[in-house]
């Protein structure tokens, strides 16, 4: 049902990202892959993507930069004309406790998590609602559900996403585009290696399944709700956590 269809990713050059372009990417999405300095991991994925049979374009970008982000949707139209679905993946953690974190420790994680995503919206929305059609899937997490110590910054950043996603959801209704987000829970990625083993027995003791989640159990549900199977979801945040929140 994918087959054809075009789908931006952005931090698509490791991690939870790379999975969502490849599960695409085997579905026979062509993509458009953002990175923000690892040329040499984008193009790595870049070729494993080719290897598929579909076409893929690399675009370089930071976008908690307003030019930036329209510079990869502008990227993306030129070379695939019709952009049916984006994938709003890229973030990025500085914990702390409140306590210590510093000024700029909040604004770097807003600038990334929440401007960044904002940024890309408002560059992306303009052509979906041209085309009157498309799929956009925010990468939350349940941090931003529950809350979680030290990481304030993190959960404001994507809590604000829900926000985003669900208010977006309600405008864009109307006009054939579907917003949801996913909410991750512990997915064994760069992101998490740092986290000493006690942290992460602990965290394991909490989730019901007994195992962190792979970057691909986030790619299936990312892929279902840019399908047609998901046509009448909309506004919806997915855990994705291993029954951790519930
Ligand atoms: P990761 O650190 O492995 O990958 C993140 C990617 O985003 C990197 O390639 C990085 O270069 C890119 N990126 C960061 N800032 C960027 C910017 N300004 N512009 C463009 N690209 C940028 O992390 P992971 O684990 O793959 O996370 C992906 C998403 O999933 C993030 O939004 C993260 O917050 C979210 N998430 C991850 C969880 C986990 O347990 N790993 C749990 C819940 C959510």
């Amino acid at each position: 049902m994918l087959k054809g269809k075009c789908a931006i990713i952005t931090g698509a050059a490791r991690g939870i990202g790379k999975a969502i372009a490849l599960k695409l990417a085997s579905l026979g999405v062509n993509i458009v892959l953002n990175y923000r300095s690892s040329e040499e991991e984008a193009q790595k994925v870049a070729a494993q993507i080719e290897d598929m049979g579909v076409e893929v374009l690399t675009v370089k970008g930071d976008i908690s930069k307003l030019e930036e982000a329209q510079n990869i949707m502008t990227k993306a139209k030129e070379k695939f004309e019709i952009i049916d679905i984006i994938v709003n993946n890229a973030g990025i953690t500085k914990d702390t406790l409140l306590l210590r974190m510093k000024e700029e420790d909040f604004d770097n994680i807003i600038d990334v998590n929440l401007k960044g995503v904002f940024n890309c919206l408002k560059s992306i929305t303009p052509i979906m609602v041209k085309q009157k059609h498309g799929k956009i899937i925010n990468i939350s997490s349940v941090v931003g559900v529950v809350g979680n110590a030290g990481q304030v910054n993190y959960a404001a950043s994507k809590a604000g996403v829900i926000g985003m996603t669900k208010s977006l959801a309600k405008e864009l209704g109307g006009r054939g585009i579907n917003v949801n987000a996913v909410a991750p829970g512990f997915i064994e990625t760069d992101m998490t290696s740092t986290l000493g083993d006690k942290v992460k027995e602990e965290a394991k003791k909490s989730i019901p399944l007994k195992r962190f989640g792979t970057p691909e159990d986030v790619a299936d549900v990312v892929a279902f709700l840019a399908s047609e199977s998901s046509s009448y979801i909309t506004g919806q945040v997915i855990n994705i956590d291993g029954g951790m929140v519930m």
